[in-house]
């Protein structure tokens, strides 16, 4: 089967910073408490204007002139996003028309932080088959518009980002092992409950205006975090039949950075071999592991040759990770 990898990557974060000085104006919360106990500084708000499409496409161009291929050439497109604009159309097919990729399929793909990994693993089987030649694979996040903002537990955590790469045909290299897993019996520590916002009319109904919001267990998410990055990770070298000294860097999801030094010491692998950027993004959900993967590239911490892990946990719960080589 054809080996796939990745050929550009892109990312789009909105201007607007929100520090945590600026929260402390608006939740009972401080700097200190904030940094201390996630590594977070400050989040990109997108403009009121903005919706998830436009994130998703500004990043999808970026990739696409790193990759050097126009968007006619793209002949499916999949994006990662638990914030869509709407129900539907999908985020992918706003992506499709603004880019003017006209011999693309598009669809979302739903797997909160996950998201960019289940993303990509989809796609790259395409390549993989041939039933597509060029994949354009993106994770936009609008995710402040699921946030409490009274609710400083959840509302100190989250910004807003989008990240995207091309897949293609390569000789070699590439993506060279893949993980994916579900644990649906623990979705319940972190969930949007709408079912009370789409419910249709009924006469003992009193009120129909109640905004879904993240509800998280941050403590026991702590937990399962760790302990399924740390697996993930094991199961996914097994595939790629490498060892954890053969990894040069590892991208994780970007949720809070002591569980990154956590799931670091569980492995035994050195903190200096991780990727990290929460400090100016918070969490993005789908967005954080896609504009890490850029950071890290286009800052040279990725090196031609590199064995690269990325890794991830998110709600639903799913885990997943690939190797890719450089
Ligand atoms: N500012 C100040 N104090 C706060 C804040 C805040 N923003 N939030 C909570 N506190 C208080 C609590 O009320 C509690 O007070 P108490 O001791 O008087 O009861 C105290 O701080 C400690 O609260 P904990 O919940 O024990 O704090 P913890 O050290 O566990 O950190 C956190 C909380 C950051 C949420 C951590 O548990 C975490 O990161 N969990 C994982 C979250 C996660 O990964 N979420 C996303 C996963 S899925 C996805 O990304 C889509």
């Amino acid at each position: 089967m054809t080996k796939v990898g990745i050929l550009g990557l892109g990312a789009y974060l909105p201007s607007k910073k929100l520090t945590n000085f600026d929260l402390e104006k608006m939740v009972e919360t401080s700097d200190e408490w904030i940094r201390s106990r996630t590594g977070i500084k400050e989040r990109r708000i997108a403009a009121l204007h903005e919706k998830t499409s436009d994130l998703a496409v500004k990043a999808a161009l970026a990739a696409l002139r790193d990759a050097k291929i126009s968007a006619e050439k793209i002949d499916l497109i999949v994006v990662a996003t638990i914030s869509p604009d709407s129900n539907f159309p999908s985020v992918a097919c706003k992506v499709q028309k603004a880019i003017g990729a006209k011999k693309a399929a598009a669809f979302d793909v739903s797997a909160a932080c996950s998201g960019y990994l289940y993303a990509l693993t989809t796609a790259k089987q395409y390549v993989q088959t041939g039933l597509s030649k060029r994949a354009l694979v993106i994770a936009a996040e609008r995710i402040t518009t699921l946030i409490d903002w009274k609710d400083r537990d959840t509302c100190v955590l989250f910004g807003d980002g989008a990240g995207a790469c091309v897949l293609g045909p390569v000789r070699s290299r590439g993506i060279t092992a893949d993980f994916l897993r579900a644990f649906g019996e623990q979705g319940e520590l972190m969930q949007v409950i709408s079912e009370e916002a789409r419910s249709p009319y009924h006469p003992d109904k009193k009120t129909y205006t109640k905004l879904p919001y993240v509800l998280m267990q941050g403590q026991e998410l702590f937990k399962v975090a760790v302990n399924s990055m740390a697996d993930a990770i094991e199961e996914v070298l097994k595939k790629a039949k490498l060892k954890k000294s053969d990894i040069d860097l590892i991208v994780p999801h970007q949720a809070n950075d002591r569980i990154i030094t956590a799931v670091a010491k569980k492995l035994n692998v050195p903190k200096e071999k991780i990727f990290i950027n929460i400090d100016k993004y918070g969490n993005m959900s789908a967005a954080s592991i896609a504009v890490a993967l850029y950071e890290a590239k286009r800052s040279k911490r990725i090196k031609k040759g590199d064995n690269v892990v990325l890794v991830a946990f998110g709600a639903g719960l799913v885990s997943a990770a690939n190797v890719v080589k450089f």
